[in-house]
């Protein structure tokens, strides 16, 4: 399929205008991949009419955005930054929380894609709070793409999500499935039960705000294909979402620095993180 610069710009605008997310013209290729897939299956021929669609038509819009958004993901992805969670931040923080008696923690893992991330979360949680059945936890796994959803809540992953879950936790905190998802493993409930999924589109602005008092937020391999301005209102939100003194994780090659200066980057014994002072 031919896609005109003038379409595949207006495409990209609108898409940019919704989600803030931002294709380059390197990205044309991609985009009229999954822009012709989608018109045959609507039965569409003609690019003008389908930009006519997406613009009036939200759910086609966000069909159209589900096969844009890049969900690669997986169990205890960026190990050595977990471990520096798990070892050195969540003491702490769990710590100066047993001082005040206040034995919540809330967790926000943005953009959670299809699970994997925020149930690592849970099995890290499980794992180091001896008390934790007397804790109140909430971690909330927000997403736009609604089939990553779908596959939050069934928990079921295969192989590839699953390769770096040490044999220990897998043993422990995964079931392997009968009949058709065979070669599956289900996450169990224990670990299922701290884990929250919602709908949550980045770029609405009203809806992030609406986000409180939350300890940590994981927001990692998000970032990268949003425009810097976009970058800068969602990093703004996640600070006024974020308790005093709470942290905020990015991906391994996404930085603060050209993002905001608002949270202090602090350098611990296994690595770097932002806190909000
Ligand atoms: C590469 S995945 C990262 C998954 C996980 N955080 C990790 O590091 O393994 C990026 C996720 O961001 C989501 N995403 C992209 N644009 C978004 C938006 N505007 N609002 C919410 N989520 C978005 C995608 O649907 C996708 O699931």
């Amino acid at each position: 399929m031919y896609l005109s610069r003038e379409d595949f710009q207006s495409i990209r605008d609108l898409i940019n205008r919704e989600t803030g997310l931002f294709f380059d013209e390197k990205k044309t290729y991609f985009v009229t991949n999954r822009l012709s897939k989608r018109m045959e299956e609507i039965s569409c021929d003609n690019v003008k009419d389908y930009i006519h669609i997406l613009n009036y038509d939200g759910e086609e819009f966000s069909t159209f955005v589900d096969s844009l958004t890049i969900n690669e993901t997986y169990f205890f992805r960026d190990y050595p930054q977990l471990r520096m969670f798990a070892e050195e931040i969540l003491p702490l923080v769990c710590e100066e929380k047993r001082k005040k008696y206040n034995k919540t923690l809330r967790i926000w893992n943005a953009g959670c894609s299809t699970g994997e991330e925020p149930y690592t979360i849970a099995i890290i949680l499980l794992e180091m709070i001896k008390d934790i059945y007397s804790w109140r936890v909430e971690i909330l796994g927000t997403d736009i793409n609604r089939k990553a959803l779908k596959m939050c809540r069934k928990a079921t992953y295969g192989e590839r999500s699953l390769k770096d879950v040490p044999l220990e936790y897998r043993e422990k905190y995964f079931i392997p499935c009968q009949e058709q998802d065979q070669d599956k493993y289900k996450i169990k409930n224990e670990i299922k039960k701290y884990v929250r999924f919602e709908y949550l589109n980045l770029n609405d602005g009203l809806r992030l705000q609406r986000i409180k008092n939350v300890d940590f937020i994981f927001c990692r391999n998000v970032l990268i294909y949003f425009d810097p301005k976009s970058c800068k209102e969602i990093v703004n939100s996640f600070y006024n979402s974020l308790n005093k003194g709470g942290y905020i994780f990015l991906g391994s090659s996404e930085s603060m620095s050209r993002i905001s200066a608002a949270f202090k980057l602090v350098r611990l014994n296994s690595g770097l993180v932002y806190i909000k002072e």
